[in-house]
């Protein structure tokens, strides 16, 4: 069974950095499987820009090569695929200089009506000078959107410099910042599970609840990007958008509406709940990592290219929010390299029964447990004590309900890439799965003393071994509190 979808308007999209490495891998293909899904209509238009000179006819068989490369090929037939690549343009554009600007103006000329997307997948020190183009050129109309991608901004400092630069062009309702896990189909869900349901509602606190664990578990090394991520590490590349977000919608009040608007305050209102780590409190909140050498390959240091780095790639921090709903109900989050697995969970663990009436049994009750598996197989997961099966009496052990989306919906269901649902919103024009400028500078305004912190000799990081669940240190810091975190597999 396919899916339902509906289709949007036919619209023109302009990705800069069209020949780059996101465009190839996430963007042309996520479009085509759009365009197979008949969301997007055959009169759209798709132009890679970049400086590269290039024929439309080459842009066109590099877009081929990327659908060969990156989509299954029971899922290309060849009569889709030259109608799709037939909507796929090239513009010989800079960035930086007045090189192409008027052929895109041509080009573009008489389609002000359409929705129109500029994509920067380019470097962020080129957002504010294509900005400036795109004004200086009139090629923002009414139904122009800009989407932005990560990195936004390193501190605070910068991501307030960023948002007046994108400001200076663009209306907020234009601006469409991505964070591609609010376009992953298990987080979508985890509002549809939160929200859909009363059933969890009335437990949704730290009445109920004893803790949330979340955990972004990565099984890769950071490889040939190494002198790259050195200059990041796992908080600024993990913890202030992907893992800030899965925090926002476990923790948020349930906003009014699904809308841009009423979702994006409740989650800035959870980032501005968060009580601050100062430097002082940093070791008993922080734990920071990095793998060493081993059997899979070179530590992380080598890899990084800087034998002293005191970059983490692992990083496991309690969280707490001063508010009413999680007072005494800490999150603990956790995300790294070179880990055990790819696994990708939020664990929301609710507390003990609070008396047992089943003396051998009080040994197997434990809380319930309610896991959302974002990756790698999406599904949700509710822990509860039964009765162990048979004679022998009462004994009590936990238990799964599983429900693995791509098994249980009745139908073979593909798992669309977050590019998918966020590319198409784009076109239609709704910001909810949009972080919002105010956003992304409350999560860098928390974040900030725990960086500085850091680099000023704070929290060093610690070795742990490669394929691990991460240092032991991570462990000591939900032991203290009498708690564990689940085994990543
Ligand atoms: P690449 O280096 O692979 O590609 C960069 C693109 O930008 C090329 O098409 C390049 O073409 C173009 N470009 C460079 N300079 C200019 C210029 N002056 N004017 C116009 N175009 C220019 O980068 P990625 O695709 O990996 O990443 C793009 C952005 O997206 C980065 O900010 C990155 O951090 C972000 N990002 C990337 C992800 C990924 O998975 N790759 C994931 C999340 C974010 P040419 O040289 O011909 O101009
Ligand atoms: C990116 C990070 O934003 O997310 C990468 O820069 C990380 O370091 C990636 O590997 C993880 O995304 P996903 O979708 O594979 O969990």
């Amino acid at each position: 069974m396919v899916a339902k979808t509906v289709p949007v308007d036919p619209f023109d999209l302009i990705v800069f950095g069209g020949t780059g490495d996101l465009a190839r891998r996430k963007l042309l293909p996520a479009l085509f499987h759009r365009f197979m899904a008949r969301q997007v209509p055959d009169d759209a238009l798709i132009i890679g820009a970049a400086r590269g000179k290039m024929t439309r006819k080459a842009f066109q068989a590099h877009t081929i090569d990327a659908l060969e490369e990156f989509v299954a090929e029971d899922e290309r037939p060849k009569d889709k695929v030259k109608t799709f690549v037939a909507m796929v343009d090239y513009a010989t554009v800079d960035a930086m200089s007045d090189l192409g600007w008027d052929a895109l103006v041509k080009r573009l000329k008489g389609r002000e009506d359409r929705p129109r997307a500029f994509y920067l997948s380019v470097a962020p020190r080129f957002f504010g000078p294509i900005c400036d183009r795109l004004g200086a050129n009139d090629l923002v109309t009414a139904a122009t959107r800009l989407v932005v991608e990560k990195p936004l901004g390193r501190d605070y400092e910068s991501a307030l410099a960023l948002n007046a630069q994108l400001a200076a062009s663009f209306d907020e309702s234009q601006l469409y910042r991505i964070d591609h896990y609010l376009g992953k189909e298990t987080v979508q869900n985890l509002m549809a599970l939160r929200f859909g349901n009363a059933l969890f509602e009335p437990l949704w606190n730290s009445k109920f609840i004893d803790h949330v664990q979340i955990t972004a578990a990565e099984s890769v090394a950071v490889g040939s990007r190494g002198g790259y991520y050195d200059q990041n590490g796992a908080m600024r590349d993990m913890v202030q958008n992907h893992m800030m977000q899965l925090l926002c919608l476990t923790a948020m009040e349930p906003p009014s509406h699904f809308d841009p608007g009423a979702v994006r305050d409740e989650k800035l209102k959870v980032l501005k709940a968060l009580s601050p780590i100062t430097e002082t409190d940093v070791e008993d909140h922080v734990i920071r990592g990095q793998y060493a050498a081993g059997r899979k390959g070179p530590g992380y240091v080598e890899e990084a290219g800087d034998p002293n780095s005191r970059t983490e790639c692992f990083i496991a921090l309690k969280v707490e929010i001063d508010n009413w709903r999680w007072a005494g109900a800490p999150f603990y989050l956790r995300t790294g390299k070179r880990l055990a697995a790819r696994h990708t969970e939020i664990a929301i663990r609710f507390k003990d029964a609070p008396h047992s009436i089943f003396d051998s049994g009080v040994a197997g009750m434990k809380g319930n447990a309610l896991v959302i598996t974002l990756q790698p197989n999406e599904g949700i997961q509710l822990r509860l004590n039964i009765k162990d099966p048979g004679p022998g009496g009462m004994r009590i052990v936990s238990a799964p309900l599983d429900m693995s989306f791509a098994k249980d919906l009745g139908r073979e269901v593909r798992m669309p890439d977050a590019y998918e649902r966020l590319l198409m919103d784009v076109i239609r024009g709704d910001q909810t799965l949009f972080m919002r400028g105010d956003e992304v500078e409350a999560a860098w305004a928390w974040i900030d003393p725990i960086i500085k912190a850091c680099e000023g000799g704070k929290a060093t990081p610690v070795s742990y071994a490669q394929g691990s669940d991460g240092p032991m240190e991570s462990h000591i810091l939900l032991h203290q509190d009498g708690r564990r975190w689940r085994d990543i597999e």
